[in-house]
């Protein structure tokens, strides 16, 4: 292939530009040109493109965010949109695409796969909620970020002998949570993915009341619940002085962590690959720190697993 197309779509993460650099400087050393798509598959099938050229790329690697924008785009699931987006990468003689996004995005992909476009993805999204990949980018970035932030509100609920219900991301996967919770010392990490009983969190602060620990921090994921929601309904039945703090879109922004950067810059170079192979069709991703790529549609069929493991140790040192 000699022309090719990048996009991010979906939520941002902080690390979409270090895989831009790194698509870009791996198709400009294999004498490729590159396409940056603006604002997703919404800039597809509108045919706003404009080319990236590897000195354009240069210093983006740390900084949070997306120079090409991203988008949600819903006519990218309408046949319609789908062939406009194909006529869009004709007209411009591109012969493959690289989608940075998450599972929604890569249906796009897969899409334009499908009507002749060989197209490849990169899993980023914070949530991690992608099964084929032990890591997302932008997850242990998100992960970092959350941490240092529960860190900042534990010493002002120290003050204050007060408990708060931190809400972090995650749509429907609890993995930004659990990973948050650990790291940094929660009480209590609620997930969509493991039942809780509000009834025995509330008895077990009582009691560690009664043991003078006044200072409880539960992490709570948003697919488990509305944090205003179970701080109220803690405080009915305890009567204790509780706060809550969503995090929100601090997750999403930021500096990445060096983990995340090393993690773009790979998945970056082996999707180059696959389309200089003439290969569309997959994803990329890392695991057991290989990096490794999958069919689509075999990856997009796979369902995410808890890490029950990581959950049950946690749960186990907490327990005294
Ligand atoms: O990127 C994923 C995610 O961060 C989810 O955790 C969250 O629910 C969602 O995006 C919110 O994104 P937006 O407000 O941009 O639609």
């Amino acid at each position: 292939m000699k022309r090719i197309a990048v996009l991010t779509s979906g939520g941002d993460t902080p690390v979409m530009n270090a895989a831009i650099y790194s698509v870009v400087r791996t198709a400009a050393s294999k004498g490729m040109t590159v396409f940056g798509i603006i604002r997703g598959y919404a800039g597809l099938i509108h045919g706003e493109l404009t080319e990236l050229l590897p000195q354009q790329v240069e210093y983006i690697v740390n900084k949070g965010g997306t120079i090409i924008k991203s988008a949600r785009a819903l006519e990218m699931l309408t046949e319609e949109g789908q062939k406009k987006a194909v006529k869009t990468l004709e007209d411009f003689g591109i012969e493959g695409l690289i989608v940075i996004g998450g599972d929604g995005s890569f249906k796009g992909a897969r899409a334009l796969t499908h009507l002749g476009v060989p197209a490849v993805g990169i899993p980023g999204t914070i949530d991690n909620d992608i099964a084929y990949t032990d890591y997302t980018l932008g997850f242990d970035t998100a992960v970092s970020t959350a941490a240092r932030e529960i860190d900042r509100i534990r010493t002002s609920m120290l003050s204050h002998d007060r408990i708060c219900v931190v809400e972090v991301m995650g749509r429907h996967c609890g993995d930004v949570a659990l990973h948050v919770g650990v790291a940094s010392e929660a009480d209590y990490i609620l997930v969509p993915e493991v039942k809780f009983d509000l009834d025995k969190v509330c008895e077990d602060i009582l009691e560690r009341k009664k043991n003078h620990r006044e200072v409880s921090i539960i992490v709570l994921s948003e697919g488990a619940g509305d944090s205003e929601e179970i701080a109220t309904a803690i405080k009915a039945r305890t009567g204790l002085d509780i706060k809550s703090n969503i995090l929100g879109y601090t997750q999403r922004g930021g500096e990445p962590t060096v983990f995340d950067r090393i993690l773009a810059m790979r998945t970056g170079v082996r999707a180059v690959e696959l389309l200089d192979e003439g290969q569309g069709g997959r994803v990329v991703g890392i695991r057991n720190n290989k990096i490794i790529d999958e069919d689509i549609d075999k990856a997009l069929s796979r369902k995410k697993k808890f890490d029950t493991e990581l959950y049950n140790d946690y749960l186990n040192m907490m327990n005294f």
